[in-house]
């Protein structure tokens, strides 16, 4: 694999979201502004986000110099923009003249004007408005030299349930399942006499209405995530008329929830995402750190590709419990973060603080004292010189031997499955304990679902896959056959694609990879847990194991156990199995097992398969390495998120891009101090 740069660049970007349309009764701030940006060597900001009323006051009333103002101003000062579509938020003046660009909630009630990211993705007339905007920018910028990319809207999000969105809906469903029989069966609907005579009965799921019909639920999902990539393309199709090679984007959003990203990051030409991680907000940053790692390598598997970080503070937010601030060094840190997981590009929300409203104390580069001498001034300043000596970096790519599996249509099936455990079934938080240990131990790992191909990797991870879809089973069979490694869990292959229960035992299609039958599966209550001990003695573990929430009584068919509940009345059933199954192997855990558990395990595996990360360092605490590669060096991103220094061990010599040094034996790394190093092949 040769470097894939976004925009055929050799820097690392460095900017923010500019919103200069709120300064427009001061003149002066945006010389100022640019002067400060380039003293923290920026080089792209994203603009006209917001922009709607400014540029079209009134319904055709067009004004665009302001924006090409700014535009031409931070060009001639080697700055470039994404350009956003001001979709996201429209004028006052369209949703009074044409309310039907108003969302209407679950409970069928038409939303006000206010907030944004209010629309209704079917509305002819919002499509049409938003067309003659976006006409208009492209028409004006799409060969602007200093215009970077495309950023369509914003954090596109939610549902409408309007009546266009229902017809739209029928429609969905009509093409999928062709007759109203097919669909019945589907969705089980003889149960409680919910059967459909025609298509027209069917109605949105609703809380005054139905929403007990699983696969209806699922597929209002499917159908959402199509709405909107309609919606996207709409937008996309203006704007790519006038130039096509300008490339397209819109900035997603951490493990959302509402839309199948896989399926979104299709339609965009490079991801960005918004990344506000909860820093400092437990007694130390293992959880947070590999959470955020996770979702950053989320956002680089949707295209296999560098990604832009499009949204960060860098201070704090103002809408979480708490606005905490970055302590001195995170800022650096959790910036070199993204830059390790695939970044090619490091932003803020946003340049300069809002004076008023909403986000009026919201972290900015330029706080309401106007300069950057300030702490958070000068951190932003201090990154923008160190991504300077990072060029060589862009473009290079993730070797990954390992996919964890994070499957956005399971997590809304489990979510809606009822039972076994309604009491806060966390399919994410089970999916990130497997992803810590492998963070903690310095793996890259790609995430992955279940429509991804599998070749290119050693071990899969796939805890929890309550719904199988994508013909997974039988890409899981081939790729165990050809000498992968799959690890499955409790609550995996209970049902279709359809949310139909899979008969015959679970784990359905996978019991034959597996080697096992699951017959039952015990609900614990928060304070109580099962333990877990290893029998085999290629497991040298001698510890006991907490294992809570969930314990699924399997039986072996061909796999052997490795480690057994000890309470209880299924104590000695098998918690732990493993089945030979052509040249590779196939795993089975059948509870939410302590961190412990999972590193241990992991590790062991990992050892097996001679996966381990270039230093050849393994950590159980905080210290995470990643790399990024091209043809002709690695780059190594040591991070210490611990609040402790940390000794590490160097096995051969490396340059430090930061200082241009080689360096090589014993290296003390103080409380978040990152190591950017580098190494020919
Ligand atoms: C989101 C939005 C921004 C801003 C930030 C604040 O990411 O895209 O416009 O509201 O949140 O954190
Ligand atoms: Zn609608």
């Amino acid at each position: 694999m040769t470097t894939n740069t976004l925009f055929n660049q050799n820097i690392i970007f460095h900017g923010a979201d500019y919103n200069p349309e709120q300064w427009l009764d001061y003149p002066d701030i945006l010389e100022k502004d640019i002067q400060m940006m380039k003293e923290c060597n920026c080089t792209v900001m994203s603009v006209g986000i917001f922009s709607w009323s400014v540029l079209e006051k009134q319904e055709g009333d067009f004004d665009f110099s302001f924006l090409e103002n700014v535009i031409n101003k931070l060009y001639e000062n080697g700055i470039k923009v994404f350009l956003a579509t001001p979709s996201g938020a429209r004028p006052q003046w369209l949703a009074q003249k044409y309310p039907e660009v108003l969302r209407v909630d679950r409970n069928r009630v038409r939303q006000l004007f206010g907030k944004r990211h209010n629309h209704c993705p079917s509305s002819t007339i919002y499509r049409q408005k938003v067309a003659i905007i976006n006409e208009q920018l492209a028409k004006r910028f799409a060969h602007h030299p200093g215009v970077l990319a495309w950023h369509i809207s914003n954090e596109y999000g939610g549902e409408c349930h309007c009546p266009l969105c229902q017809e739209k809906f029928r429609e969905f469903l009509k093409d999928k399942y062709k007759s109203i029989d097919n669909l019945n069966k589907a969705y089980w609907s003889t149960f409680w006499s919910h059967s459909y005579n025609d298509f027209e009965q069917i109605q949105s799921p609703s809380d005054i209405g139905e929403s007990d019909v699983h696969a209806l639920n699922l597929d209002w999902k499917r159908f959402t995530t199509k709405n909107v990539i309609d919606f996207f393309e709409h937008e996309k199709s203006v704007v790519k008329k006038f130039n096509p090679n300008l490339k397209v984007t819109t900035n997603f959003m951490e493990f959302f929830y509402d839309y199948d990203y896989f399926e979104f990051a299709k339609s965009l030409d490079f991801i960005s995402w918004d990344s506000y991680p909860k820093w400092h907000f437990y007694k130390d940053e293992k959880y947070t750190a590999s959470y955020t790692a996770m979702n950053h390598d989320l956002m680089r598997s949707y295209k296999m590709q560098p990604f832009v970080l499009m949204e960060s503070t860098p201070s704090s937010t103002n809408w979480r419990e708490l606005s905490v601030l970055k302590k001195p060094k995170m800022h650096r840190l959790s910036s070199i973060q993204a830059l390790a997981h695939g970044a090619d590009s490091i932003q803020y929300f946003q340049w300069r603080k809002s004076r008023g409203s909403s986000e009026k104390l919201h972290g900015a580069v330029v706080d309401h004292v106007g300069h950057i001498q300030t702490r958070v001034g000068q951190d932003v300043k201090n990154l923008g010189l160190d991504l300077l000596k990072y060029g060589p970096i862009a473009g290079s790519y993730t070797n990954s031997k390992v996919a964890l599996v994070f499957d956005t249509q399971n997590r809304w099936a489990i979510d809606d499955c009822q039972g076994p455990r309604n009491m806060g079934f966390d399919y994410l938080k089970m999916t990130h304990s497997i992803y810590q240990a492998l963070w903690s131990l310095g793996i890259n790992v790609d995430v992955i679902d279940q429509s991804c191909i599998l070749d290119k990797y050693k071990i899969v991870f796939a805890p929890v896959n309550y719904m199988l879809r994508d013909n997974w089973a039988n890409k899981v069979e081939s790729f165990v056959k050809q000498g992968g490694f799959y690890v499955s869990s409790y609550f995996s292959g209970y049902v279709d694609e359809n949310d139909l229960c899979y008969l015959g035992g679970f784990p359905g299609p996978l019991k034959d990879v597996l080697g096992i039958w699951e017959e039952e599966i015990d609900s614990l209550p928060d304070d109580e847990y099962n333990l877990v001990q290893f029998s085999s003695k290629d497991f040298n573990y001698t510890k006991e194991y907490k294992a809570r929430e969930l314990c699924s009584l399997i039986h072996t068919t061909t796999a052997k156990s490795l480690a057994y509940f000890k309470c209880d009345f299924y104590k000695n059933y098998c918690a732990v199995s493993v089945n030979e199954y052509g040249k590779g192997r196939a795993y089975h855990i059948s509870s939410y097992m302590e961190d412990d558990f999972y590193y241990d395990f992991i590790s062991t595996l990992l050892d097996e398969l001679k996966i381990h990360n270039i230093l050849g360092i393994k950590s159980n605490d905080a210290l995470h390495i990643q790399t990024r590669e091209n043809e002709q060096s690695i780059f190594v991103f040591v991070q210490n998120f611990n609040n402790y220094p940390k000794d590490i061990m160097l096995n051969d010599k490396y340059l430090s891009l930061d200082t241009n040094n080689t360096i090589e034996g014993g290296i003390t790394l103080e409380p978040y101090e990152v190591l950017v190093l580098k190494k020919d092949k």
